[in-house]
C-alpha cells in the first residue's frame, strides 16, 4: 500500500475581531455588550468550511490593575474562558479540532483532567490542550501567588501536572464501562480500575477520575515554549508546538533542534509537529498585497512612541531610532522569544522602533505578502524544506482576511496536493495522523493475563 502523502497542518489563532489592534473599530464590526457566542461560532464554522485541523484559543489569565490608565484603549470583555467556549463550540461543529489553553500554575490536575476528559467526550474526540506555564504579575495577584515559582520551576510543575493527568485518564480501561451486566448487578469489572497514588513535589493525589477514559486516550498536547527548558519540555510532552520564526533559516534551526531532542524520550521525529505563526496579506496582485501590508504597518507605527516596550522590558529611556542597548535585563516571561528579538536586532542592525514594529505587528512570526498562489507556494516551501509541519494563522481582520484565505489560498494548497479536501478521520488525533496513546496499565494487565 502506498504511504499517504504528508499533509500540511492548518491551525488558526482565533481572536474575536482579528489580530489588528484596531480591527474592532471598523464600521461593520459588531462591538460592545455582553460576550456573544455567535461571533466565535461563525469564525470556527468558517475554519471548518476550509477543512482546517485546528481552532486555537489562547488564554492569558489575570488582569493586573497596573495599566488602568490605558485599559479603555483595547477591546475587552468579549472573550470566554476557553474550556467553556470549546464545550459550546462542540455543539455547532463536527470535524475541527478545538484547542484550549490551560495554565498549570493555577489549577489542580484532577480538575483539569476531568474537564478535558469531559470535553473529549463532548466533542467526539476533538479536544487539544495548549499547556502553558507563564506567570504574569496580573495572574499572580489574581490567584494570591505571593512567591511565584521561577521559570524552570514552573516547567517542572507543568511536567508533574501532565504526568498526574495521564495517570488520572488511565484510571479506567478503555472498555471499563462497556459491559454493564443487568442480570448480575455488576456494572463493571474491578480489574478495569486503576486508582492513582501519586506523591510528588507539587501534587499529592490518591483517587480515581470520575469519567471514562477520553476518546482520544489523552487530549492532543500543544505547547509553545522557546527557551532551552521549554524546548526540552516540548520534546518530552508535546505533540504540536506553536513556534515563531521570520526566516526559513531560523525556522529550520528550531525545527531541527526540537526534533533532535525526541530520541532520548523514545519518540520519533514525526511525533512532534512544529507549526509556526503566520501573518499574511493577500492581494489580487503583488502590489495590492504590498499596499495592504504597508497600511497595516503604518497604523502600528503611530502607537510605538506611547508603548515603548518589548516582552515587558521597558525601553522608554532609550532613543527610539537608536540601537538596542547592550546588557538589558531579561524578562521573567518569554526569555526565549526575547532572545530571538535581540538576535534579530543585532543581525539586521535594527533600531528600537524597527524592532518593536517587527515584533508588535507580527510578534516575531512569519509574514507573507502576495497573491493567493504566491502565499500557497511560500507555505509549501517551508513545509517541504524542514522548516514547518504546518502553520498557525493570525488573521488580521475577521471575518474577511480569514474568508480570503479559506476561499483563495486553501484551494491552491489542495491543488498542490499538500492539504486535504475532506476530513479523513473522526478525531483530532486521526486527522493529524497521530497514534492513539494506549492506557499505561494495558501492558501490565496483558503480562498478568499471560
Ligand atoms: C503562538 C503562541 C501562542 C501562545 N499562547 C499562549 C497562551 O495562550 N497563554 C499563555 O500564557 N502563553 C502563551 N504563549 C506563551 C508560551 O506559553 C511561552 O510562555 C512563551 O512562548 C515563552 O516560552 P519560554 O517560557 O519557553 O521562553 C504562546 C506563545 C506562542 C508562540
Amino acid at each position: 500500500m502506498s504511504k499517504k502523502k504528508r499533509q500540511l497542518i492548518l491551525s488558526t489563532f482565533v481572536q474575536l475581531y482579528g489580530t489588528h489592534a484596531n480591527a474592532w473599530r471598523r464600521p461593520e464590526t459588531k462591538v460592545g455588550g455582553n460576550p456573544d457566542f455567535n461571533q466565535w461560532a461563525d469564525t470556527v464554522k468558517l475554519l471548518e468550511r476550509g477543512k482546517f485541523d485546528i481552532a486555537f484559543f489562547a488564554d492569558f489569565v489575570g488582569n493586573s490593575g497596573a495599566d488602568i490608565d490605558n485599559i479603555g484603549l483595547h477591546p475587552r470583555g468579549g472573550g470566554f474562558e476557553p474550556l467553556t467556549l470549546t464545550a459550546a463550540l462542540a455543539q455547532v461543529t463536527r470535524h475541527i479540532g478545538l484547542v484550549a489553553t490551560v495554565n498549570t500554575n493555577f489549577n489542580e490536575p484532577y480538575n483539569i483532567a476531568r474537564r478535558f476528559a469531559s470535553l473529549d467526550h463532548l466533542t467526539g474526540g476533538r479536544i487539544g490542550w495548549n499547556i502553558v506555564s507563564s506567570l504574569s504579575e496580573g495572574a499572580a495577584s489574581s490567584f494570591g501567588v505571593a512567591n511565584p515559582l521561577d521559570h524552570a520551576g514552573r516547567y517542572e510543575r507543568a511536567a508533574e501536572f501532565i504526568n498526574v493527568a495521564k495517570q488520572l485518564w488511565d484510571t479506567w480501561d478503555d472498555d471499563a464501562f462497556d459491559h454493564p451486566n443487568k442480570e448480575t448487578g455488576r456494572y463493571l469489572d474491578a480489574n478495569s480500575v486503576h486508582p492513582i497514588h501519586h506523591h510528588g513535589k507539587h501534587f499529592s493525589v490518591d483517587t480515581l477520575l470520575d469519567i471514562a477514559r477520553p476518546i482520544q486516550g489523552y487530549p492532543v498536547f500543544f505547547q509553545a515554549g522557546n527557551s532551552e527548558v521549554g524546548r526540552e519540555f516540548a520534546a518530552e510532552h508535546a505533540e504540536l508546538i506553536y513556534a515563531a520564526a521570520q526566516t526559513i533559516e531560523e525556522a529550520q534551526a528550531y525545527y531541527k533542534d526540537v526534533k533532535g531532542r525526541l530520541a532520548k524520550y523514545g519518540r520519533e521525529p514525526d511525533d512532534l509537529r512544529v507549526i509556526p505563526g503566520l501573518f499574511y496579506f493577500i492581494g489580487s496582485s503583488r502590489q495590492e498585497a504590498e499596499e495592504k501590508y504597508q497600511s497595516y504597518r503604518e497604523s502600528y507605527d503611530q502607537n510605538i512612541s506611547a508603548r515603548r516596550q518589548l516582552f515587558g522590558v521597558d525601553l522608554s529611556q532609550y532613543p527610539l531610532d537608536g540601537p538596542l542597548p547592550e546588557n538589558l535585563p531579561e524578562p521573567v516571561n518569554g526569555i526565549g522569544r526575547w532572545r530571538q528579538a535581540v538576535a534579530l536586532a543585532r543581525r539586521e542592525n535594527l533600531s528600537i522602533r524597527e524592532l518593536i514594529l517587527r515584533f508588535s505587528i507580527v510578534q516575531g512570526h512569519r509574514i507573507l505578502i502576495g497573491t493567493a498562489a504566491d502565499i500557497a507556494g511560500q507555505i509549501e516551501d517551508w513545509f517541504l524544506n524542514g522548516a514547518a509541519d504546518g502553520f498557525n494563522l493570525k488573521p488580521t481582520f475577521l471575518p474577511d482576511t480569514l474568508e480570503e484565505f479559506v476561499d483563495k489560498v486553501v484551494p491552491e494548497l489542495q491543488k498542490r496536493g499538500i492539504f486535504r479536501t475532506e476530513y479523513e478521520g473522526k478525531t483530532l488525533r486521526e486527522n493529524l495522523g497521530f497514534k492513539r496513546p494506549s492506557n499505561q496499565h494495558l501492558q501490565s494487565k496483558a503480562a498478568k493475563a499471560a
